[in-house]
C-alpha cells in the first residue's frame, strides 16, 4: 500500500484533562501531519516534519481547517436493534418482551442478519466511529454476519452472540450446551482473524440459567485473553428479578462474581443503581462500568453517577457508549452532548477535553486496546475521524464566537453529528466517503 500524508489539526490525548485548560493532557498540532503506511500510523507531528520524513511520490490528503482525531469508539451497542431503535413508551423489561425479542427473532435468518450487519457498520463510520464493541443476536449466524463485515471494512471490533436461555421467546433461545458449543466455534473461527476479537457474551443474568452462567464462567477461564460484556443494574425491576432468580446472591454484582465473570476484560453496561459495595467490587476486579446515557434517559432507567464514579476512594473505570438501539442515536457526539446532561443532573459539570478524551483514548483504555487504538502514536492503528466543527450554517455561525479548542470540541459536541464527520479512515484506508447510500 502507499503512504498517505494526512494534513490537518491534529489533537490526540495524553491522559485525563482535568480541566478545559488543563494543557499538559493532549497533543495538539495547529498544522499537523500523520504518516500512514500499511494501516499504521508511522509518523505524527508537524506537517512539515512530517512530509520531510516520508520522502517522495507520497499521496497528501490535505484535511485543512478541519480536526483530525482518533476514530470514536463506542463501547456497547447491539447491531441487531437497529429497526428497534425508536420504539415507543417502555421501560427495561417491557421494552424487551414487546419489541427487542421479537425483532431479535428475525435474525434466525441468516440474510437478515448479513444485511443488518452490513448497515450497522456502514452507519457507524458514517458517525466516525471506527471501534464498536457490539451485541449480536442469540443466533451464531449473526455474529458470523458481523465479523464478516469488519473483516471487510478491516475494523477493529469487539462482539460476541449473546448468550440467553430462558425469560424470552422459543426463537431468541440457545441452551446451555449450544450456547457454550456455538460461541466456542465463533472463538476459533472468528478470534484474532483480521482486526476482529472475540467477546463472552452473557446477556444478563435474567436470561441465562445458572447452568449458563457456568459455562459462560467456563468459557473465560478457558479464554482468560477476552473480553466479556454483559448488562448490570440498568433498572429497579431488573434488579428485584434478579434477586428472585438467584435468591443466594448479596447483590446483582455478586451473580456475575459467583460465575467467575469479573475481570479486567469485563465491560458492565450500565451500572446505574450500584450499591458501594457492587462498586467496590468492580473496582477491585479491574472491570469497566459502561455509561449509555441515551439508553438510560430514553428507557427511564436512571442516572448515571459518572463524576462519583470516577473519583470515589475504588474508581471504577468507565467507558461510554449508545447503547443503540435502548440508545437513541449512533452518533458518539450525540452521546456526549447526553452525557453531559446526566452528569450535569447529578451536579457536576464534564469540561470537553475530558469528553474526547473518553471518546477515544478513554474507551481504549477501558476496553484494553490503547496499544493499537485511540491515540495518533505512532505504531497504532490508523483509525481517524476528521471533524468540520463548521458543517452546518448554525455551527458556522457559533463558531464565529469560539476562542479556545475546549470550546470548538463543546460546540462539536452540542451541536454535532455525522454531518460533521467530513471523513473517516479505517486502517488508513478513507471510509466515509467511499459509502454507498442504500439500504438494500
Ligand atoms: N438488558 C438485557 N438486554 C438488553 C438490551 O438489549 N438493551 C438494554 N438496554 N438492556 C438490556
Ligand atoms: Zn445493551
Amino acid at each position: 500500500m502507499t503512504d498517505l500524508i494526512l494534513r490537518g489539526r491534529t489533537l490526540s490525548f495524553l491522559r485525563w484533562p482535568d480541566n478545559a485548560e488543563d494543557y499538559g493532557a493532549y497533543a495538539y498540532e495547529e498544522d499537523g501531519g500523520l504518516l500512514l503506511r500499511d494501516g499504521k500510523i508511522v509518523a505524527a507531528g508537524a506537517y512539515g516534519e512530517v512530509a520531510a520524513t516520508a520522502g517522495e511520490g507520497v499521496t497528501t490528503a490535505d484535511h485543512r481547517p478541519h480536526l483530525l482525531l482518533p476514530g470514536f469508539i463506542d463501547a456497547h451497542a447491539h447491531f441487531p436493534q437497529m429497526q428497534v431503535i425508536a420504539s415507543y413508551g417502555a421501560e427495561l423489561l417491557d421494552w424487551l418482551n414487546k419489541y427487542t425479542f421479537p425483532e431479535e427473532s428475525k435474525f434466525t435468518n441468516p440474510q437478515h442478519g448479513r444485511r443488518i450487519a452490513r448497515l450497522f457498520l456502514d452507519e457507524m463510520l458514517r458517525q466516525g466511529t471506527t471501534t464498536v464493541a457490539a451485541y449480536c443476536s442469540v443466533h451464531k449466524a449473526s455474529a458470523e454476519a458481523f465479523f464478516a463485515e469488519a473483516l471487510e471494512r478491516d475494523m477493529l471490533v469487539i462482539a460476541g452472540k449473546v448468550m440467553m436461555d430462558r425469560n424470552a421467546p422459543e426463537a431468541v433461545l440457545d441452551t446451555p450446551q449450544s450456547g457454550y458449543d456455538d460461541s466456542k466455534a465463533l472463538i476459533a473461527e472468528w478470534h484474532g482473524r483480521g482486526r476482529g476479537l472475540y467477546a463472552i457474551t452473557p446477556r444478563f443474568a435474567i436470561t441465562s440459567s445458572p447452568e449458563q452462567m457456568e459455562m459462560a464462567g467456563a468459557l473465560a477461564r478457558e479464554h482468560p485473553d477476552l473480553h466479556i460484556q454483559t448488562h448490570l443494574s440498568e433498572n429497579h425491576a431488573e434488579i428485584a428479578f434478579t434477586q428472585e432468580l438467584y435468591p443466594w446472591s448479596r447483590d446483582y454484582t455478586d451473580v456475575y462474581d459467583h460465575y467467575g465473570l469479573l475481570g479486567q476484560r469485563s465491560l458492565f453496561g450500565h451500572c446505574i443503581h450500584l450499591s458501594e459495595r457492587e462498586a467496590d467490587a468492580i473496582s477491585d476486579a479491574g472491570s469497566v462500568a459502561v455509561f449509555c446515557p441515551t439508553s438510560n434517559l430514553f428507557l427511564g432507567s436512571g442516572l448515571f453517577d459518572y463524576q462519583r464514579y470516577r473519583t470515589r476512594p475504588k474508581p471504577l473505570r468507565i467507558a461510554a457508549a449508545t447503547d443503540v438501539g435502548g440508545g437513541t442515536n449512533y452518533s458518539m457526539l450525540r452521546t456526549m452532548d447526553e452525557g453531559y446532561k446526566v452528569i450535569a443532573l447529578n451536579g457536576e459539570k464534564l469540561n470537553p477535553l475530558a469528553s474526547f478524551w473518553q471518546l477515544t483514548r478513554g474507551n481504549a483504555e477501558a476496553l484494553s486496546i490503547a496499544n493499537r487504538a485511540g491515540t495518533l502514536v505512532p505504531g497504532t492503528d490508523a483509525d481517524i475521524v476528521v471533524l468540520d466543527s463548521a458543517a452546518t450554517p448554525g455551527m458556522r455561525l457559533r463558531m464565529e464566537t469560539v476562542g479556545t479548542l475546549a470550546e470548538e470540541l463543546f460546540l462539536l459536541q452540542t451541536l454535532g453529528d455525522d454531518r460533521a464527520v467530513a471523513e473517516v479512515y479505517v486502517a488508513g484506508r478513507p471510509a466515509k466517503s467511499t459509502l454507498g447510500s442504500s439500504i438494500n
